[in-house]
């Protein structure tokens, strides 16, 4: 059997079998399989326990449309893996070894501040990065927060909107903090400093000044970005979709009940129509700009979700980059187009990869 057709596709053993078991997922695997049959690709999904490094072969799984079923396979370690799992393990760093850039993602050390840190080195992004700094000692965090109207304390590792404290500067030593679970307390600058003690893990969390994002309906909004390599291996934007925080929320996260639109109709909302274009212009130079930097730091680096604020002035944020986006937000958007592509660009970047 000619194998050098095949694009592993690498996911967690638990999202492999749920998509075996015809479980609805996030991940719509069937879209690597329609996009490779056009591309005269064979996508096979695989995990890690199903690799077996020693004889570089894997037992993995293809869908087969007669019996409208995903059956067992055996096969060579592919030529190109489309890695969809985050995190590190001993199986997966000596894989990434191995493949090179015929491994993308990689295991990538994601901690925003030392992300903030790398992206700090580009004098194009430098200027979008709202500043940050770890929340290690809390009176020395406190002076700090003392600079910003606003900021927001949130755990290092990205966490679905989870654990993040919002803190308004009300002037003379006042601070109104706005937990994640919780009413809205009124502190003094000591006060403030004591709470920030009492917070857990206080190692994994970080401050970040607080960009007044543009609004919808009064509610901010910020947007996701999916930034990938595809064909010719040249980072594209695949989509850009909005995501409205809930009432009272400070949080665009889907899994905080924010609500997924299409970026034009927003932007609309808040802006000239004559001013849209290049807003949207200038988030997806941003958006490239960022990868662009990562790429440096890893080269197999080829696929990621960031979170763009856009102030009240239209000037682009970066936020937050997302290492395995789960690109659900443009479907939930209405936009089926940016959806496919955000399946199609891997796989035509594995194309690309063979040759
Ligand atoms: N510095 C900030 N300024 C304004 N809004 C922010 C800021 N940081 C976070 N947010 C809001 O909180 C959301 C979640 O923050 P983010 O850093 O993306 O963490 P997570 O990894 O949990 O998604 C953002 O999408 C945005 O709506
Ligand atoms: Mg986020």
């Amino acid at each position: 059997m000619n194998c050098s057709n095949n694009v592993g596709i690498l996911l967690s053993s638990q999202l492999l079998h749920r998509i075996r078991a015809g479980f609805a997922t996030r991940e719509q695997a069937k879209l690597y399989f329609q996009f490779g049959k056009r591309l005269g690709l064979q996508p096979v999904l695989f995990d890690l326990r199903g690799l077996d490094l020693t004889n570089r072969r894997i037992r993995g799984y293809v869908w087969h449309p007669t019996s409208r079923s995903y059956i067992p396979v055996h096969r060579p370690l592919p030529p190109v893996v489309h890695s969809r799992v985050l995190g590190y393990s001993p199986k997966l760093t000596r894989l990434s070894q191995i493949m090179g850039k015929r491994l993308f993602n990689p295991p990538i050390r994601r901690e925003k501040v030392f992300i903030h840190r790398l992206l700090s080195r580009n004098p194009t992004v430098r200027t979008h990065l709202p500043a940050m700094i770890p929340l290690t000692e809390t009176t020395k965090a406190v002076a700090w927060i003392d600079k910003y109207p606003v900021v927001f304390i949130k755990p290092v590792i990205g966490s679905l909107g989870q654990n993040i404290i919002r803190i308004e500067n009300m002037g003379k030593g006042s601070f109104l903090v706005h937990p994640y679970i919780g009413k809205r307390t009124r502190m003094s600058t000591s006060g403030l400093a004591r709470y920030l003690g009492t917070l857990k893990q206080r190692r994994y969390y970080l401050v970040q000044q607080g960009i007044p994002l543009a609004r919808f309906n009064g509610a901010p909004f910020d947007f996701r970005v999916s930034v990938q390599k595809g064909r010719f291996g040249r980072w594209e934007i695949s989509g850009i979709a909005a995501k409205v925080a809930r009432k009272q929320s400070h949080m665009t996260n889907i899994a905080q009940n924010g609500k997924a639109m299409r970026a034009w109709t927003v932007l609309n909302r808040c802006f000239p129509k004559q001013r849209i274009q290049a807003i949207l212009h200038r988030i997806s130079h941003l958006s490239i700009a960022t990868c662009q930097e990562l790429e440096k730091t890893w080269p197999a680096f080829a696929d990621a979700g960031l979170d763009v604020g856009v102030d009240q002035k239209g000037r682009p944020w970066l936020i937050e980059v997302n290492f395995r986006d789960l690109r659900i937000i443009f479907p939930l958007a209405g936009d089926k187009k940016m959806f496919q592509r955000t399946y199609l660009n891997p796989l035509l970047y594995a194309a690309f990869l063979r040759h």
